[in-house]
């Protein structure tokens, strides 16, 4: 069994109850945990072989944690996607012990490669194309229906304008108004019919070896705009290399974002914010390396949204 990343919890920390009950239920004693690097939760996410060579994915948390309800909408976003979406399929949910496990499709295979001399990047973009092409289904619509939507509630921009940060950039003080305006328009602008994932970097996706990119970590899905997931990607894409222009440039032309352009630059705007106002905030436990990660995405969102609006 591998060593977790830090802060992860392990195979042998799942009560002995939920460990026999998995077995069971896939039909195979688990010889071996995998725990992949990446990610920022604290829970269980662990790639199990089974005695019989197959190969099963399963997060799990003691049922009162706040992972195990994000575990569960997960469970029940994967079972309610249309047909095609690139989504792994949902296997089984079990409780026992006070803990729950959410069963997923094992997927093989490295994260994509979000660098300009990949062709991920190109890939994920026509996915998210066809992901938010067309509303999402009704089975969908219910199994989110009653999870508010996190990119909705997001800011930061207002507070630094309230109280400025000493170590923000001077060409950043000096647009903070702009940059809290444009931010305080997205809470009307955040509402739509489309797919969202929530969520999307590079360690959310897994390049499999058969079916190429698929997202994974669906805890965050919810409707909305087309633009939300697309907006998210472009810092990513910067952060992995690609020019800022070029991917102002795609933001521009791609049919996500293009077709709501006030709500891409304002979506931009608030999670921007939010990077930056998360940043400065005390490290929580179990999460090492995410305000780091913040302050580097926060630069790059804002570099992207000058690009917008200048
Ligand atoms: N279905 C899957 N098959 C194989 N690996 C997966 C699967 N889903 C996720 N992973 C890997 O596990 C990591 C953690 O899973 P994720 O669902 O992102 O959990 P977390 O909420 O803890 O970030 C991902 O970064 C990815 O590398
Ligand atoms: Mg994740």
């Amino acid at each position: 069994m591998s060593t977790p990343p830090v802060g992860r919890l392990r195979w042998t920390d799942v009560p002995i109850l939920l460990r026999n009950r998995l077995e069971t239920a896939l039909g195979a004693a688990v010889t071996d945990a995998v725990t992949p690097a990446g990610g920022f939760g604290h829970q269980l996410a662990a790639a199990l072989t089974l005695a019989d060579s197959r190969r099963f994915f399963v997060k799990a948390s003691p049922t009162d944690d706040p992972l195990t309800a994000a575990n569960l909408h997960e469970g029940a976003v994967l079972g309610s996607l249309p047909a095609g979406a690139p989504a792994p399929d949902v296997v089984g949910i079990h409780h026992a012990a006070g803990w729950t496990a959410v069963v997923i499709a094992h997927l093989d295979g490295p994260h994509p490669d979000f660098s300009p001399d990949s062709s991920d990047p190109g890939q994920i973009w026509a996915l998210l194309d066809k992901l938010t092409s067309s509303p999402a289904p009704r089975p969908y619509m219910e199994a989110v229906a009653s999870t508010p939507s996190g990119a909705a509630g997001l800011h930061g921009w207002d507070q630094l304008l309230a109280d400025p940060p000493g170590d923000l950039e001077p060409a950043d003080r000096d647009r903070l108004r702009e940059f809290a305006e444009l931010e305080a328009a997205w809470p009307a602008l955040a509402h739509g019919d489309r797919i969202v994932h929530g969520d999307l970097r590079a360690d959310n996706m897994v390049h499999d070896r058969t079916q190429g990119v698929i997202f994974v970590d669906w805890a965050h899905a919810t409707t909305g705009p087309a633009c939300i997931d697309a907006v998210s990607l472009a810092p990513q894409l910067v952060l992995a290399g690609h020019p800022p222009q070029d991917i102002a440039q795609l933001l521009n032309e791609h049919p996500a974002s293009a077709t709501s352009p006030l709500a891409a630059t304002a979506f931009l705007a608030a999670l921007t914010g939010h990077w930056h106002r998360n940043a400065r905030r005390p490290a929580p436990p179990g999460a090492p390396g995410l305000r780091a990660y913040q302050h580097r995405a926060a630069a790059v969102g804002t570099t992207l949204l000058r690009l917008r609006i200048s």
